[in-house]
């Protein structure tokens, strides 16, 4: 039997990957100022039923069912509703504005494609009660930022930058009720995607045309982006960044700034997207509590495989994934096995990476098996005890020495390392 389509299986060198991936966005979330929350994976359907339209995407997408209690519960598809749910719930008992991130997994029924699956790792940061272009400016810093520390350049990726209420105040302009700005950003949302024959006929009820949208877009609109502009290039991050007005987002619940990031040669789908969403909250708890928002998802999928791509990053990953075993304990006598066992267990009391073999092997195998796991050190235990080897195995120097000198010396040589 295998999983499921469009689910993974981690297998330990997968895990390691997936570890590298989100030991780097913790760092660069806290390096930022921002704390790590955490919402369930299933939730009332409801939650996503009620700012959006029936059809919408998101709601096609879930994975949703009657649980044996009969209630309407769907997994997570995006971190977005339930941080808004959570928030409308506690937000007194924080100070604004919340810097908020998370590392969580989202389902969603996609279509089979590269770098869309259907179980997906997705880091999330949200700063909630601050309205101004400066909180646009630092969710986008941040965004650029955990790139970089992937080992990713100006030349691997780029921010493309948009504002929706550029969009509303222009279809609004032609004439576009709630339902036919609606229809128009997603079809804007496809332009890049769908044949524009498909996409007229999608506009027909508009009076709009994509020759109509795709002038907007070439129009630009230079003032909608200059705060956000100035406020990074202080930080001299202007270079990953493109106004695009291509970029409208998916999702429905967006009112400001969105941005979108993709590898520089187009060959993948976007690695993060996001923007600012002012009505979210104040909509999902019915008025009650009216707070504005901006943030961003980043999956692991699409990530992955730009690392892949990248020799920096690659190689940057690679040695993240080497193995790390400070030890490795060679029984060369099987009678001096509780001895060894011992030794084993001092060594990982200090804190270093020991292993040993679970039964008697032949001392050339045991030094493939030190070599095989990266070991730093064998220490070798044997006839001449209380005397060890111990033999630093990527230079093959060796020292005879007592026992009891052994551990705090590997101590002291990976405290130096
Ligand atoms: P999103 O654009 O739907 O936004 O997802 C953000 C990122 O999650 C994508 O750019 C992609 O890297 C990853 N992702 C999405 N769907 C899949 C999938 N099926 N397989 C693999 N990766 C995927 C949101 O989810 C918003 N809630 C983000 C946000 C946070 N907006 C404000 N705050």
């Amino acid at each position: 039997m295998q999983a499921l389509p469009g689910f993974r299986d981690f297998y330990p060198e997968d895990c390691a990957r997936r570890n590298h991936i989100v030991a780097i966005w913790r760092g660069v979330a806290k390096r930022y100022g921002f704390v790590e929350f955490d919402g369930p994976v299933l939730e009332s359907t409801d939650l996503y039923r009620k700012k959006n339209e029936e059809g919408a995407e998101i709601l096609e997408q879930l994975y949703s069912f009657a649980d044996r209690g009969g209630r309407e519960v769907a997994l997570r598809p995006e971190m977005t509703p339930t941080l808004a749910r959570m928030v409308a719930a506690r937000e007194k008992h924080y100070r604004k504005p919340m810097k908020w991130f998370c590392v969580s997994n989202f389902f969603r029924h996609e279509r089979q494609q590269k770098g869309r699956l259907r179980e997906f790792l997705q880091f999330n940061a949200d700063i909630i009660g601050e309205s101004s272009s400066q909180a646009d400016a630092e969710t986008i810093a941040l965004a650029i930022d955990l790139m970089r520390a992937f080992g990713f350049t100006a030349e691997n990726f780029v921010v493309r930058l948009s504002d929706r209420k550029a969009w509303m105040d222009f279809l609004s302009s032609r004439g576009c009720d709630e339902s036919a700005s609606r229809i128009a950003l997603a079809c804007a949302d496809k332009l890049e995607r769908e044949p524009e024959e498909k996409l007229n006929a999608k506009l027909a009820s508009t009076e709009l045309t994509v020759a109509d949208l795709k002038a907007f877009i070439a129009g630009g609109s230079p003032e909608a982006f200059a705060p956000v502009l100035e406020a990074l290039a202080a930080r001299g991050l202007t270079g990953f960044v493109q106004p695009d007005l291509s970029i409208v987002r998916g999702l429905a619940y967006y009112t400001g700034v969105v941005f979108e990031i993709f590898d520089r040669s187009k060959n993948l789908r976007a690695l993060a997207g996001g923007g600012r969403y002012d009505g979210l909250i104040k909509g999902l708890s019915d008025g009650s509590v009216d707070l504005p928002a901006i943030g961003f998802g980043m999956g692991d999928v699409v990530l992955g495989h730009l690392i892949d791509e990248t020799p920096a990053a690659a190689a940057q990953l690679q040695s993240a994934l080497a193995a790390s075993c400070d030890a490795y304990v060679i029984i060369a006598d099987e009678s001096k096995r509780t001895e060894a066992l011992h030794i084993v267990q001092s060594c990982r009391e200090l804190g270093l990476a020991t292993d040993f073999p679970l039964k008697s092997a032949k001392i050339g195998k045991q030094f493939q098996e030190a070599e095989h796991l990266g070991a730093h050190h064998a220490i070798v235990v044997g006839q001449e005890w209380p005397l060890v080897k111990l033999k630093h195995l990527p230079t093959r120097t060796e020292e005879a020495l007592d026992h009891s000198a052994l551990a705090s010396k590997l101590k002291a040589y990976k405290l130096n390392s």
